[in-house]
């Protein structure tokens, strides 16, 4: 029961964060036709929108259907300064991606911004639709979960693999997963009733995390940085990964065991109703297999040599320090005692 209504509480938001912003949605359901009309030198009328919602990131993302069976865009509008700088990087991600000759098979999972602009002072995006539905629809029979997992992963590590490279790492390499969330997190821990115990675990992970990688040689990669079921597109059956979007989150040279474990945290967050920081510290006392339900050996190649606890620490910080500053979740005190609190009085 419990489960439930926590499950229930993120859809409900996103629900409401959909069916609210109704001028935005409609201003963008009426420039949509026009916009791919332009982007495919057609004419506007063989154009329509389809739908239009309203993304937890503030994107109003129109899907625009044509005259022709099978044709069809996406239009993207962002309407935050967060909003636009992402889907501005997301297309020097896709461009940089796609013109990589190590990634053919990546290509056709990719999404490509056929064109982008501003229409009355407004930036957007015209993207060609993917194939496929949502993955996160798609996780609750047993079966279809445990495909879809196994072709998200295949894809994901093909990224990281055909990227690769041997990296040592230095306490200059190792500064930027450490030092920024820690220093995100001390802002937190000043604003906490109990900010010297806080800040006292802060000082410990630092020495712990740095004792753990500093000297040791991994692979790094890079990752798409956000790889939730919610950014997968899929066909079932067979729970084939068809789409892979919303990359403005990927970098290069980064640990692939963020986007293996978040994959899996997620899909446990969506079919559990646990939040991020719950999984993460039973993971921490119950074992990254255990948690996530994966063989052993799996969960072995993800760390890459990586003890599991430093992995999974590094793992939430990161997620911890991109979405801390948010819209939607650092004001939420719901979200910061399920996944900054939670977590830092349990290490
Ligand atoms: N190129 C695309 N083809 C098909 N569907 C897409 C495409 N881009 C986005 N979508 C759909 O729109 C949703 C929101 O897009 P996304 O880029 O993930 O925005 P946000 O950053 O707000 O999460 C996705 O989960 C996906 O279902
Ligand atoms: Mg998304």
């Amino acid at each position: 029961m419990r489960a439930a209504v926590q499950w229930a509480q993120p859809v409900l938001r996103n629900r409401l964060a959909c069916w609210q912003h109704r001028p935005e949605r409609g201003w963008t359901a009426t420039v949509a036709p026009r916009l791919i009309a332009q982007a495919t030198a057609t004419h506007a009328s063989r154009w329509r929108t389809e739908t239009v919602t309203f993304t937890s990131t503030a994107v109003a993302v129109a899907t625009v259907g044509g005259s022709r069976p099978g044709e069809r865009w996406i239009v993207k509008v962002p309407w935050t300064d967060q909003a636009v700088d992402g889907l501005r990087r997301q297309a020097e991600v896709l461009d940089l991606l796609r013109a990589d000759p190590r990634l053919p098979d990546l290509r056709p999972v990719l999404p490509s911004c056929a064109a982008q602009g501003e229409v009355e002072g407004r930036y957007y995006c015209v993207e060609r639709a993917l194939r496929g539905g949502p993955a996160s629809g798609m996780l609750l029979r047993r079966t279809r979960r445990a495909a879809l997992l196994a072709s998200a992963s295949r894809v994901v590590r093909d990224l990281h693999e055909r990227t690769r490279e041997l990296t040592r790492l230095h306490p200059s390499t190792v500064a930027p997963w450490v030092d920024a969330p820690l220093q995100r997190l001390e802002e937190y821990a000043a604003t906490h009733p109990e900010r010297d115990r806080l800040r006292d675990t802060l000082r410990r992970l630092r020495e712990e995390l740095l004792a753990a990688l500093v000297g040791r040689t991994v692979h790094t990669s890079w990752i798409h940085g956000d790889f939730w079921p919610g950014n997968l597109l899929a066909v079932t059956p067979p729970g084939q990964v068809t789409g892979i979007v919303d990359w403005d989150r990927a970098s290069a040279r980064q640990l692939p065991l963020h986007d293996l474990l978040h994959l899996h945290v997620l899909t446990r967050r969506l079919t559990r109703g646990d939040e991020l920081g719950e999984i993460v510290v039973h993971a921490l006392r119950h074992g990254v297999e255990r948690t996530l339900d994966v063989p052993a050996d799996e969960a072995a190649t993800w760390l890459d040599g990586i003890p599991p606890r430093p992995a999974l620490l590094l793992y939430w910080m990161r997620h911890i320090l991109l979405f801390i500053d948010s819209e939607g979740d650092h004001d939420d005190p719901r979200w910061i005692r399920g996944n900054v609190e939670r977590v830092l009085v349990n290490v």
